[in-house]
């Protein structure tokens, strides 16, 4: 549109835009966030990135206590931030209230969840044991519920603090792109994402009335121990590089810099939406050449 054309860009009637007053490099300053299964892979980028942003950072986990410590230390040395490490098996209600109760009592408040933790249990289907199945369900989709409703009552009780974020709470969702790409051997996952995916927007349907704001992230191939096979070798790596048009493998601060957007309130009129962080593997790939 040039300057001569009318249009409703341009009508004065219209209410100024008012950007959020949120500091450019530490937007999230003095926000309580807690991160599960931050230990390892994306999880400990996310609570890095996000440390480095200006949050106070719970760093959960169930295995890796030296690691946790060590992104403890990492997030306090960025300028004065609290931290510490949390150790609660995020499938497990009484934990879960436990991990909400102490960081209510330490940090005065939670502003900020981002439901991390996540594992595969691989099987051919007809191989998959009940067992397999029920962890892969319960701590990729149940422990995102628990985890969001212990948020959710917070923050409604709490409501927003105008000081801190334009929003009472965020949630953000990690999900993955088998919430949309099936995923033969991996039936459980898929599952479970697929279930994260309409978990979280008719979580974010329900409470945006009340200013929570409920998204996820979907990523792609990252450079984390779970997926080590599809990158550890130069043949391994060429053959993922097929699924992946953008032809280079995702790293955890890819994923750390949409959660810091997401969390903060430059993103505070997005809702219930899946931000693919994958490098247009959910394009199709096979359309490159074919069709
Ligand atoms: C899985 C990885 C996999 C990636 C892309 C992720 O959700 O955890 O193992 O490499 O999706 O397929």
């Amino acid at each position: 549109m040039d300057a001569k054309t009318p249009g409703l860009l341009r009508d004065e009637t219209l209410p100024p835009v008012v950007m959020p007053a949120c500091p450019i490099d530490r937007k999230l300053l003095s926000q309580k966030v807690l991160v599960t299964g931050a230990s390892s892979g994306i999880g400990r980028g996310i609570a890095i990135g996000l440390g480095h942003a200006g949050a106070d950072v719970v760093v959960n986990y169930i295995r890796g206590e030296d690691q946790a410590q060590a992104i403890v230390e990492d997030v306090k040395s960025c300028g004065g931030n609290r931290a510490y490490a949390h150790r609660a098996d995020i499938s497990n209600e009484d934990e879960v209230r436990e991990m909400f109760a102490r960081m209510e009592a330490e940090f005065g408040g939670v502003d900020i969840v981002i439901n991390n933790a996540g594992l595969q249990q691989d099987a051919p289907f007809d191989q998959m044991t009940l067992a397999q199945w029920n962890t892969v369900i319960g701590v990729n989709l149940t422990g995102q519920f628990l985890c969001s409703r212990e948020a959710v009552r917070i923050f409604r009780r709490v409501g927003v603090k105008p000081n801190v974020s334009c929003s009472a709470g965020k949630i953000i969702c990690i999900s993955s792109v088998h919430d949309v790409i099936p995923w033969a051997g991996h039936v459980n996952y898929a599952a479970s994402k697929g279930g994260v995916a309409m978990m979280m927007k008719s979580i974010a349907q329900e409470v945006a009335p009340w200013r929570i704001r409920v998204n996820a992230i979907s990523p792609g191939a990252v450079r984390t121990p779970i997926n080590m096979e599809a990158w550890s070798t130069p043949e391994a790596y060429a053959e993922l590089m097929k699924l992946v048009p953008y032809k280079r493998i995702g790293e955890v601060d890819d994923i750390a810099r949409a959660a810091v957007w997401l969390a903060s309130d430059e993103s505070d009129y997005v809702t219930g939406a899946t931000l693919y962080v994958d490098g247009g593997m959910t394009l199709y790939p096979g359309f490159e050449t074919g069709g």
